[in-house]
């Protein structure tokens, strides 16, 4: 069903959660004399997200996208993956010419091309036009401690909104938007910490929310003021960690032993540690399966002493099932956290009956130096703030990587008495981005 078909779409704003693991797209619509309504839109079925995942059919030449394009790799269909394209948002990775369908194509395009599809579906549920305006979401910082590269992911990312045919493109930072979002439900006047953690970056916002901040920020904007709300925003903070790198550490740790990784050789020195880092890295995995990496993971056999291990390593490589192991990996760690119990990964692709284990115990033990960083950052956001832990009302928690047992322990911690609110984990985000836009 569409949302509305008496709503033009030049009417509207699109606000675009474009994720690292997840995109989200809500839509306000501004009919008028009306009161803006914000809606979840449907991308793929009835699921209100999409995975930031393309697929690069080589069998159809076609481009899948989201859950599609995960279980047309997964099923074994010859072609190329691309995740976590979000990452290379600041990096000169992002200009890189890539063969996908025979076809050299740069990742920024790719990007584009993502963004377009967003674009389209989103159309399909507000009467068929195509959105004009769009306001995107982005990171307290797309590159830590580099505002240089900052700005210029910023810019890229506007770059690709145009090239998907947006006319009119601003940004909000994530956590403000989640923080807009939380907004629109709660009945009295509160401090809050706004936490997002997601899969490629974790922050934070130190805010003022309740009825008339909201109520007064909606008319101020109404008459034009580009930015109502900025008094209230006491404090934003954030670090260049999420569930990726969760993933990457767990990968490591836990399945990488398998294939050589901190295996000592016949010389008493470990095989070199490169290719199993990208291996775990989603964005960086293609990269092995070229022949010059094939060649450089060929030649480590003489550094390993059992050549069981530098198989398995050379059958990940010449099977592509680096995107697979990746994927057993971050569903292990959900399945344990969800649960509280031990998860096994299967990776029986590799060898037959091989499995390695997942408890809460080896996950929080491997994911305490990155929690620490992530928990350090949020007591940053309140020291920048001026309020201590005591003066806030709650901390709200969105992002899908801020349902992680161990996060969530690591935070309650550090804030003793503090509440801890479980919001909207992957929809939030996008819904604040179009209730923010103020045209
Ligand atoms: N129940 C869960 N427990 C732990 N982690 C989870 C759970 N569900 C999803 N995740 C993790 O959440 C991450 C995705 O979250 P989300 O969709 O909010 O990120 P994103 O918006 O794409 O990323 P970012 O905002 O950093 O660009 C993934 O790393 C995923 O593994
Ligand atoms: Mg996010």
């Amino acid at each position: 069903m569409r949302i509305s078909d008496k709503t033009s779409s030049g009417a509207g704003v699109l606000g675009i959660d474009f994720g690292t693991s997840n995109s989200a797209v809500a839509w306000a619509s501004a009919l008028p004399g009306q009161a803006r309504q914000v809606h979840a839109i449907p991308l793929e079925g009835a699921a209100t997200t999409l995975p930031t995942a393309l697929f690069f059919n080589a069998e159809d030449q076609g481009i899948h996208f989201g859950r599609d394009a995960v279980a047309q790799y997964l099923s074994g269909t010859e072609g190329r993956l691309m995740r976590s394209l979000k990452s290379l948002l600041g990096s000169p990775l992002l200009q890189e010419q890539t063969l996908v369908n025979g076809q050299q194509i740069s990742f920024q395009d790719i990007i584009s091309r993502f963004l377009l599809e967003l674009r389209t579906r989103a159309a399909a549920q507000v009467g068929g036009q195509l959105p004009a305006t769009v306001v995107m979401g982005r990171p307290v910082h797309f590159v830590d401690d580099d505002p240089k590269r900052d700005a210029l992911a910023e810019d890229s990312l506007r770059q690709t909104a145009l090239s998907a045919g947006f006319e009119h493109v601003s940004f909000q930072l994530e956590p403000i938007a989640a923080a807009l979002d939380y907004e629109q439900r709660i009945t009295q006047e509160s401090l809050v910490l706004v936490t997002d953690i997601g899969g490629g970056t974790s922050d934070f916002t130190v805010v003022r929310l309740g009825p008339e901040r909201l109520a007064q920020g909606t008319k101020l904007q109404a008459l034009g003021h580009a930015n109502p709300r900025v008094s209230d925003i006491l404090a934003t903070t954030g670090v260049h960690i999420g569930g990726t790198d969760f993933d990457l550490k767990l990968n490591l740790e836990q399945l990488m032993p398998l294939l050589g990784y901190r295996h000592i050789g016949p010389t008493g020195r470990e095989v070199p540690s490169a290719v199993f880092f990208d291996l775990a890295t989603w964005h960086l995995i293609n990269w092995r399966y070229s022949a010059k990496a094939m060649r450089e993971a060929q030649s480590l056999r003489g550094n390993y002493t059992h050549l069981l291990l530098h198989d398995r390593l050379m059958k990940v490589l010449t099977e592509r099932l680096g995107h697979l192991n990746a994927h057993e990996v971050e569903i292990a760690k959900i399945e344990c956290s969800n649960t509280g119990s031990h998860a096994v990964m299967d990776l029986g692709a590799i060898e037959r009956g091989l499995e390695a284990d997942m408890t809460p115990q080896s996950m929080a033990q491997h994911l305490q130096t990155p929690l620490n960083q992530v928990v350090a950052c949020a007591q940053e956001c309140l020291q920048r703030a001026g309020v201590t832990a005591a003066q806030l009302d709650g901390i709200y928690l969105t992002g899908g990587s801020s349902a992680l047992k161990p996060f969530q322990l690591a935070l309650q911690k550090a804030f003793v008495s503090t509440p801890l609110i479980e919001g909207d984990l992957f929809g939030g985000v996008a819904a604040g981005l179009a209730c923010s836009s103020a045209t």
